[in-house]
């Protein structure tokens, strides 16, 4: 059911950026296709990595980095070696190994995140470890029984605030607020995040790709120690009745078994010096632990939508 089936079918040489912009139909049907690419042997330097994202974006909606409220070009990187919880990592104690659970990424309105570049700049480990796993949620829309589809095709979702800052220290305060945006259903959620506030956006539960168009799942299946991320928000516009959420807890339920079923799921082994690119709007991920502190580090390079202005779209400050 994946569109992956076999373990070099996204995966190449690396042969400069050139070599991409050469065959970038090549490389944009591979994208499309399977919503992932991996450059392997690439062993890409920060700049070297901005370089090959932007080439390869050309034919999407995305760009690295995105236009800061000031007008300066902004690359929004990160760096993660998972060491502290890779030290205490029991592979009997977390499910299916995992050191970062299954998730969908960057579900702000905002900073919508539709791709990464991953340079796996230190990989000591085996390959049989320290796995990405991805599951491609434009295939779960294919999968999913049709009363859940079209339950989903009428229902809009909400997120709990993705905090890039401060997590509260009062975080049932801020449980309790924004359950009352939800109860009046304010379709734009405010929550403090540090010095500034971040907002969580009301958006349909199935939607449209913004390069290929086809029908995405966008339900996050992550929890915090509280629950579920993804709150359902209304069915037909409307506040969801109990047997609408009672349906709701289904389809999480049915998520859930599409995320441990082995047709579903792709995990990527990594090389030292890949450079891996998926689709963030139809990647699900999660990553394996199983390495030891200091084997496994990686710069990621968020793409958000191009040509947005966010200057024009203020962050509130809060005074
Ligand atoms: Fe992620």
């Amino acid at each position: 059911m994946r569109k992956i089936n076999s373990k070099n079918q996204y995966v190449f040489d690396f042969n400069g950026v050139k070599d991409i912009r050469e065959n970038s139909e090549k490389y944009f049907e591979v994208m499309r296709d399977l919503g992932i690419i991996c450059f392997r042997g690439a062993f890409l330097d920060l700049e070297k990595s901005m370089d090959v994202l932007s080439e390869i974006s050309r034919g999407f909606n995305w760009t690295p980095g995105y236009v800061a409220q000031d007008g300066r070009k902004v690359d929004w990187r990160y760096t993660q070696n998972y060491d502290d919880r890779a030290s205490a990592f029991d592979v009997d104690n977390i499910e299916q190994g995992l050191i970062n659970p299954w998730h969908l990424e960057g579900m702000y309105k905002k900073h919508t995140m539709h791709a990464v570049g991953w340079n796996m700049r230190n990989f000591k480990c085996d390959s049989s470890v320290g796995q990405t796993g991805f599951v491609d949620a434009s295939v779960l829309v294919e999968a999913m029984p049709i009363e859940m589809y079209e339950f989903m095709k009428r229902s809009r979702l909400i997120h709990y605030p993705i905090f890039a800052k401060k997590f509260p220290d009062d975080y049932k305060a801020m449980l309790l607020n924004f359950s009352l945006g939800v109860g009046k259903m304010d379709e734009k959620i405010w929550t403090i995040d540090g010095d500034t506030e971040v907002s969580s956006n009301a958006h349909d539960a199935i939607q449209n790709h913004p390069t290929f168009g086809y029908e995405v799942l966008r339900l996050c299946p992550c929890c915090e120690r509280w629950g579920h991320q993804h709150l359902l928000f209304s069915v037909d516009g409307k506040k969801p009745t109990d047997e609408h959420n009672q349906m709701f807890e289904e389809v999480r339920g049915w998520l859930r078994s599409q995320l441990l079923d082995e047709s579903m799921v792709w995990y990527h082994e990594y090389e030292e010096g890949d450079f891996v690119v998926p689709d963030l709007f139809i990647m699900i991920h999660s990553a394996k632990g199983g390495f030891s502190p200091g084997e496994r580090e990686f710069d990621g390079f968020w793409c958000f939508q191009k040509n947005v202005d966010y200057r024009e779209n203020l962050v509130r400050e809060l005074i």
